[in-house]
């Protein structure tokens, strides 16, 4: 793992975009997205490059790592329309060229398994950008998730619920269950962009990072991939060693 601590958020974000930015130019990438707020500069940033800098996205593929199961893609919080909103609408995909897990379907089991058919069939995944939750889970992987797992339904943990009750009305809102790619799926992709900002990061990104590798941190799965990029803000690196 490489662990970069840069100064500021807008740091982390601008780091992000370079090894995005720097994949998409070599030619038809592959890659993948996180939703929720820690990737939401580097995406303002690709979208700013998109206009003002020559960066196309036309030659790229994408794959939603993760979907709330149980609202449709047009609901505003799936991350369907999130990650359409605020980022792939404003730059130039190919219509059919992002792909999401699809929270309605009737059997999430066959859904999971065509989504890891689909990954395969583009090749896998370039660069895949992830975000921390804190408790440790990647994707929705929550603490006691298989380190070899595949694309599956699961159950949001108290916490993470918690956590993103604020995209929601209420904290009931949020759904309790989840389709995510796993942690097995996650580790197939050739370079991994792990960011994290903030104070209340630094906990799960000390046990990612220099904890042992086990279940009950699923990010520290990362620690058996070759390519790691963690790039953390001072306060999120603030407790480690
Ligand atoms: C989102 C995802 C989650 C988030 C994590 C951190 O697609 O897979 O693992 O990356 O919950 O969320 P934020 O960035 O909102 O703190």
């Amino acid at each position: 793992m490489e662990i970069i601590i840069l100064p500021t958020p807008d740091d982390v974000a601008r780091t992000a975009a370079d090894a995005i930015e720097d994949q998409v130019r070599r030619g038809p990438s592959v890659l993948g997205l996180a939703t929720g707020s820690t990737p939401l500069g580097t995406y303002r940033e690709l979208i700013d490059r998109h206009r003002n800098g020559g960066l196309s996205f036309a030659a790229a593929q994408a794959f939603l790592l993760d979907e709330y199961v149980g609202l449709p893609a047009s609901h505003p919080q799936s991350y369907h329309s999130v990650i359409r909103a605020e980022f792939t609408a404003s730059v130039d995909f190919n219509a059919g060229a992002v792909h999401g897990l699809d929270g309605m379907a009737r059997d999430p089991q066959a859904e999971a398994a065509e989504y890891e058919a689909r990954i395969a069939a583009a090749g896998g995944v370039d660069v895949q950008i992830l975000g921390i939750g804190t408790d440790g889970h990647v994707g929705f992987n929550e603490p006691m998730s298989s380190l070899a797992s595949r694309t599956r339904i699961k159950t949001l943990t108290r916490q993470t619920r918690l956590d993103n009750a604020r995209f929601f009305d209420a904290a009931e809102d949020v759904p309790d269950h989840v389709l995510t790619q796993g942690l097995g799926t996650i580790r197939d992709a050739r370079h991994l962009l792990l960011l994290a900002m903030g104070e209340a990061k630094a906990e799960a990104v000390a046990a990612a990072v220099e904890g042992p590798v086990g279940a009950f941190c699923p990010a520290s799965a990362l620690q058996l991939h070759p390519h790691v990029s963690v790039l953390l803000d001072e306060a999120a690196a603030s407790r480690l060693a």
